[in-house]
């Protein structure tokens, strides 16, 4: 294997600092494990705007609730490990949980305001603060040139973005499209979850935001969208619907009526075990042409 694990932040920034001493640019992926394609697509950008690429594999104990799948979510390292490698990636940087967190850790990181009290903050209170947290250390401990998230967590990347630039943290982020299976379904550990049954069912979410993606970019009242929307994922089969909302792309403000600049519409639901999440840029047809 070329791939290179290590497990401290000494042995991560001593691998850095050679690379730094060769005048290499750094590239940082954060996840959480149980890679599929959609991590593997991270990757590739990474390797696209950086020399050397770092994947941290971490699952991250203050970004869940108690009531959440921390205990269930897939460890698989070695696993991992062999599609890092056969990705040409350099580095992976599995580090144990007394390394992020030693006795006496106390610090907190909150972003404030609309971008972390709706969509998923509203659904999963404090889960943006444990993100905001675990990812600040990230960039502090490698302090890449760049690092890499996923658009299908699209609320996540406007928060990390924020207090990236809000604490001056001197690293590019960027956001990489979502990666979909054939059927549309939005590629997600947690689509390990699902039985083969759940599985067949799980596309809806995509078919029913891009028909309302389509009808809301021509112009479309997006209230009677909406309200179609949510009767055919729960038709479907999924139950709770978190949220099923149209809001603007930068502030994430609610849109109640019609498209007239950039927007997003973002859903949420639960399918048996696991809670899916999706979203689709949706761009008026008057600024698309
Ligand atoms: O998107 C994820 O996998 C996680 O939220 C992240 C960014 C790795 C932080 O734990």
């Amino acid at each position: 294997m070329s791939l290179t694990t290590v497990h401290t932040v000494a042995d991560l920034r001593m691998t850095i600092a050679n690379w730094r001493a060769d005048g290499l640019r750094v590239a940082l992926v954060p996840t959480m494990g149980a890679l599929h394609d959609g991590h593997i697509s991270l990757t590739e950008l990474a390797r696209a705007h950086a020399d050397r690429v770092i994947v941290s594999i971490f699952v991250n104990p203050t970004q869940f609730a108690p009531n959440e799948d921390f205990g269930a979510y897939p460890r698989t390292l070695p696993d991992d490990q062999k599609l890092l490698d056969a990705a040409g990636v350099d580095l992976c940087f599995a580090p144990s949980v007394d390394e992020m967190y030693p006795d006496g850790f106390a610090t907190k990181v909150h972003v404030d305001g609309n971008m972390t009290n709706v969509l998923c903050g509203a659904a999963r209170p404090g889960h943006f603060d444990g993100v905001a947290q675990v990812v600040t250390k990230l960039l502090l401990q490698a302090l890449p040139d760049c690092a890499i998230f996923g658009q299908k967590d699209y609320q996540q990347l406007m928060v990390i973005r924020r207090f990236s630039a809000d604490l001056n943290i001197p690293v590019e982020i960027i956001g990489a499209e979502i990666l979909r299976e054939q059927d549309g379904l939005a590629m997600s550990s947690r689509n390990r979850y699902l039985s083969q049954q759940e599985r067949a069912i799980a596309p809806t979410l995509n078919r029913v935001l891009v028909s309302i993606t389509d009808q809301a970019a021509k112009g479309a009242d997006i209230g009677p969208l909406l309200a179609k929307g949510r009767e055919d994922i729960l038709a479907a089969g999924f139950d709770p619907i978190d949220y099923l909302e149209i809001r603007d792309a930068q502030t994430l403000e609610l849109i109640r009526d019609t498209i007239s600049k950039p927007a997003r519409i973002f859903v949420a639901a639960r399918l048996g075990k696991a809670r899916l999440i999706d979203n689709h840029a949706i761009m008026p047809a008057h600024i698309t042409g």
